[in-house]
């Protein structure tokens, strides 16, 4: 009889809590030497989940003790204010991180108002210089789910290198830097999505299966090799026996008996985002430290 692997369920709550108490250690460190990390957080409009999502961070990030500073903007700021917004924010020395919030309402150029934020500044990891660094497995700011999604992972599996990663999704935000995250750990990477043939039997080769679709309970049991690890970004609400939920892209009851260890939602890859983009405020701060340290050797005398 084939023996069924004792699931472990990823508690992504308490891991946040150690990154957070991490971060928090640091940024008092940071404080005693005189210097306050700062965040700031840009929202265009009134979407509802961007709302509550912005609040949550700002929360965090005075939890933390990071300075906080939230530019809420009407939906009908046009491109050209958002870039001084921006440009203000670039030139301003308390604040180490940027963050503008995405969806931007329809009239504004998504790409051009991501490129406007000083790379050094670029939290989230999405100006092309540091798509491109990571890429090419450069030390730079990379996008918060995906760098949480690797912490769940390494605390999972220890070792990744040499693993089979699938990862269902091919956005910017998340499929596409996981991809390359996973890369950079050794893992051999396979991204699959919408077009993909035979999405099932793809995903049943994974030792990591990592997915990013926001379908709700698309992956079933067929989907899994025995023993994966399995790791749901999708946060997909349903109403379901007359009541609303949060489900992920992945049927965990029906998960359970294959995976050998796989986060729930809510309460997996959630709580990581944001814990990882108080981690990525303190990096962005060390990186701007020691460019503005690269600044004064090159020219040691007022130049
Ligand atoms: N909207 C949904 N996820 C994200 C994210 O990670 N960063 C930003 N800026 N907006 C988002």
């Amino acid at each position: 009889m084939n023996a069924i692997p004792s699931v472990k369920l990823i508690d992504g709550k308490a891991t946040a809590a150690r990154v957070l108490a991490e971060v928090r250690e640091q940024v008092d460190t940071l404080r005693r030497g005189g210097v306050q990390p700062g965040l700031a957080v840009v929202l265009v409009g009134l979407d509802a989940a961007s709302q509550v999502y912005v609040r949550n961070k700002v929360l965090r990030a005075d939890e933390v003790g990071i300075r906080s500073l939230e530019q809420r903007l009407p939906s009908d700021t046009s491109q050209a204010a958002l870039l001084d917004v921006i440009d203000r924010l670039n030139r301003d020395p308390r604040v180490n991180g940027i963050l503008v919030q995405l969806p931007l309402p329809d009239h504004i150029d998504e790409h051009q108002v991501l490129q406007a934020i000083s790379p050094l500044k670029d939290v989230d990891g999405f100006h092309s210089e540091n798509v491109g660094g990571l890429a090419q497995g450069r030390d730079v700011l990379t996008p918060c789910t995906p760098s949480g999604c690797m912490r769940l992972l390494r605390d999972a599996c220890g070792d990744l290198r040499g693993k089979h990663a699938v990862v269902i999704g091919r956005s910017n935000i998340v499929g596409k830097p996981m991809a390359a995250l996973l890369l950079q750990a050794d893992c051999t990477v396979t991204v699959v999505h919408s077009r993909s043939h035979d999405l099932p039997a793809l995903c049943r080769q994974a030792d990591i299966l990592v997915s990013a679709v926001g379908k709700p309970r698309l992956i079933g049991a067929d989907w899994l090799k025995p023993g994966a690890v399995v790791i749901d970004v999708g946060i997909n609400r349903i109403d379901e026996d007359g009541r609303s939920r949060l489900v992920g892209d992945v049927d965990l009851a029906a998960a359970l008996p294959y995976a050998s260890a796989i986060t729930p939602v809510p309460g997996g890859v959630g709580p990581m985002t944001i814990a990882y983009l108080m981690k990525n405020t303190l990096l962005a701060l060390d990186l701007q430290q020691q460019a503005a340290q690269r600044e004064r050797t090159a020219c040691p005398s007022p130049c």
